[in-house]
């Protein structure tokens, strides 16, 4: 299973932060944005990950990321010079996904909550055929990709931001797609406003009965992070959680090294590393203890 983070765009709706950086790249509260993505996926047990960047921002990912391998994971990095679309990324990544199956995350997409690992998880445990997307109940559907479901769970329309939304039920940036997605994006056009359409790509498998629309449930926050509000809240979330349960979300650090993808050793040296702030003392707190 490969992993691609998409993480390019222009991030307008948060001008002028983004004149001079990517989106990604903002804090959400005490981490860059794409920190949230990136433990999404390594919770799910996915390691071979592509980061999607505008040519401008590349040398930003590198140095914040590096080739992964402090985070136990392999980074690679692709450009997408102009935002023609979230399907875009299986035609920039064709050869990075070969003939495996892929997992696609929304660099601006936080996700947080019980059960959402292994929901993941189990999603891609069996072979995959087909596309599972996660949805999730929100009080503004419009600004989204809106799933319409019928009595069996099963999705029988899918639109992007519906003016007349015919369900509450947003698709969320966490898309898992057999190695027909290529393809299926070669066969894409670009839509009215001019990009390649997830949507689009989605409806195709949905026009053949192998969509899978999997609630995330009421015990998974998801938020998109792409406005000053949205970046605002999310910060303010993780606040709170962190603060009142003494534990970091999307500590990259502390997942590799709970998965036994990083030793003790290399989890002291990430602490020499971060200095003063908050979380390096959290990690060093798990790297004294040794769990
Ligand atoms: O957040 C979930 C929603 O994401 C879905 O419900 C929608 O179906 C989907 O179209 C998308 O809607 P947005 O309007 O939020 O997409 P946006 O243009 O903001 O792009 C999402 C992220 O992908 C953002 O971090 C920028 C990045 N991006 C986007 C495009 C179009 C790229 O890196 N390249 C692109 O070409």
């Amino acid at each position: 299973m490969k992993g691609i983070i998409l993480a390019g765009g222009s991030g307008s709706r948060l001008g002028p932060l983004t004149r001079s950086t990517s989106k990604q790249l903002l804090p959400v509260f005490d981490k860059p944005m794409i920190y949230y993505p990136l433990s999404v996926l390594m919770l799910a047990g996915i390691r071979d990950i592509a980061i999607i960047t505008t040519p401008r921002d590349r040398d930003a990912f590198i140095a914040l990321l590096g080739d992964g391998s402090k985070f136990g994971v392999t980074l690679d990095y692709v450009t997408q010079d102009q935002p023609r679309g979230i399907s875009e990324a299986f035609l920039l990544c064709a050869n990075f996904i070969g003939d495996q199956p892929v997992t696609l995350i929304l660099g601006d997409n936080l996700f947080y909550g019980h059960g959402l690992s292994g929901l993941v998880r189990e999603s891609i445990a069996a072979p995959i055929t087909g596309a599972t997307v996660f949805s999730c109940s929100v009080s503004d559907p419009s600004r989204y990709g809106v799933a319409t479901i019928d009595a069996e769970g099963r999705a029988i329309k899918i639109e992007e931001k519906p003016a007349n939304p015919t369900s509450n039920l947003a698709i969320t940036g966490l898309y898992i797609y057999d190695n027909t997605v290529v393809e299926r994006a070669r066969s894409l056009t670009p839509s009215a406003r001019g990009e390649l359409e997830i949507t689009d790509l989605n409806r195709t498998y949905l026009e053949q009965g192998t969509l899978k629309v999997t609630p995330l449930g009421r015990g998974v926050a998801w938020m998109d992070t792409g406005t000053p509000d949205a970046l605002l809240e999310s910060s303010e979330f993780v606040r709170s959680l962190q603060r009142r349960q003494g534990l970091h979300i999307a500590c990259l650090e502390e997942i590799a090294f709970r998965q036994g993808w990083i030793s003790q050793d290399a989890l002291a040296a990430a602490v020499a590393g971060l200095g003063a702030s908050d979380y390096g003392r959290y990690l060093a707190e798990i790297s004294n203890a040794g769990r």
